[in-house]
């Protein structure tokens, strides 16, 4: 298969290939390299892109000086590379401070903290070019419902997303906020656990225009929900800002695996909706196919490139037997079969009116449904054709 391009848009986050492999059973198995040595090896297996958080890059306790002099280390290394810095985020996760939260911790002194700590790395997003923000909120969430004022939650996590967004337009900055849900780990439960619970929030915000979604293959999938729909339903909203591509095999841990090496089947359809758009057409993902997984701990630094390059090989397999699917003739015959292209019509014609509809004969007192019960739809026969074409 060929190998990965600019074009292709692929992008990796510092903390992916840069995991030392600490698991809450054991200590690291790999060495951790400076930030800048991982980015001249991933422009060269074909990435276009890199994202990171604050801390992959700086010290939490790093003074002004020391945080300037490692940024410009990988803003130099990501130059001489040729790749981009395309998002930045910010780890409001590992420090002790944040074990209740950053935006919605009971401490208020800790969500003011926290609220400056994403403020700063917003001005340095936007500094290093970064057109997006993501915003994973890892500690916002509980274990135990006694301690939570829930509802006061949610006020504060909209009243910081709406800080933040608002002060990126103040600023003119050209970035908007990718929220990224995930329903455990670290906390029992994390709020915004989905994508529906996100763009519900959104929808409440002031400043809602600039925040919108990350979301994460596993993550949806460790709730038991198709990722594909989770994309296709951000899409429709006009939401989907950025993707953490991954892979994960059914209700388990986060495992991050690479993308494709968990539920096969369902990462050909994603791929599919990115490369192909909706059957009847519609809004398109144009952002980076951003991967963000983690090489397992069994694995040295040569599986650290490897499982790179493996996340790049998968997108590129499976967006080749994508396009042959919905290239050849059989599909789209298939398609027409399973009356795929009429969902794409409106349900009352164009200027029709309630009253119209309601003197109708045809829509209701002649309408057969029992011959429309007995219909086909072939639909077993179009999910076989794409096994065709995934199977190869
Ligand atoms: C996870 C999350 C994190 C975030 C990342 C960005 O796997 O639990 O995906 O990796 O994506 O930290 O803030
Ligand atoms: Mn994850
Ligand atoms: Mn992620
Ligand atoms: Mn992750």
């Amino acid at each position: 298969t060929r190998q990965p391009r600019p074009e292709d848009k692929f992008s990796f986050g510092l903390w992916t290939v840069g995991w030392n492999a600490v698991d809450p059973f054991g200590t690291a198995t790999r060495p951790v390299l400076d930030p800048w040595e991982y980015t001249a090896k991933l422009a060269e297996l074909g990435a276009w892109g890199i994202t990171f958080h604050d801390n992959d890059v700086f010290d939490f306790a790093a003074t002004d000086a020391e945080r300037h002099d490692r940024v410009m280390k990988v803003k130099e290394a990501a130059d001489a590379a040729g790749v981009v810095i395309e998002m930045v985020t910010t780890n409001t996760f590992t420090h002790p401070v944040f074990k209740d939260g950053g935006l919605t911790n009971n401490d208020r002194s800790i969500r003011r903290f926290g609220l400056r700590k994403v403020l700063r790395n917003v001005d340095l997003a936007a500094e290093l070019g970064a057109t997006t923000f993501v915003m994973w909120g890892g500690r916002e969430g509980a274990e135990y419902d006694s301690s939570k004022d829930l509802n006061a939650a949610f006020d504060r996590y909209k009243e910081g997303l709406d800080t933040v967004a608002g002060y990126i337009k103040s600023k003119g900055y050209d970035l908007k906020i990718g929220l990224e849900p995930k329903p455990n780990e670290p906390r029992g439960d994390i709020f915004l656990p989905t994508v529906g619970h996100a763009l519900a929030l959104i929808a409440e915000l002031d400043n809602g225009d600039v925040v919108g979604l990350n979301p994460e293959t596993g993550h949806e999938q460790m709730a038991g929900l198709n990722y594909t729909h989770a994309l296709a339903q951000a899409l429709n909203a006009g939401k989907l800002f950025h993707i953490d591509l991954n892979g994960q095999s059914g209700l388990k841990y986060d495992q991050d695996k690479a993308f494709g090496h968990g539920d096969l089947v369902s990462a050909f359809f994603t791929v599919d909706l990115i490369e192909n758009g909706f059957p009847c057409g519609g809004p398109r993902y144009e952002g980076p196919r951003h991967f963000d997984y983690k090489p397992s701990r069994t694995e040295g630094m040569e599986g650290v490139w490897e499982s790179a390059s493996a996340n790049m090989e998968m997108y590129i397999r499976l967006a080749e037997k994508a396009k042959a699917f919905r290239e050849d003739p059989a599909t789209a015959e298939l398609l027409k079969a399973a009356s795929v292209y009429e969902l794409g019509e409106p349900t009352l014609a164009e200027g029709e009116s309630v009253e119209d509809f309601l003197a109708d004969a045809s829509v209701y007192e002649d309408f057969d449904a029992d011959a429309k019960g007995a219909r086909e739809y072939h639909f077993v026969e179009l999910y076989q054709q794409a096994m065709r074409h995934l199977i190869g």
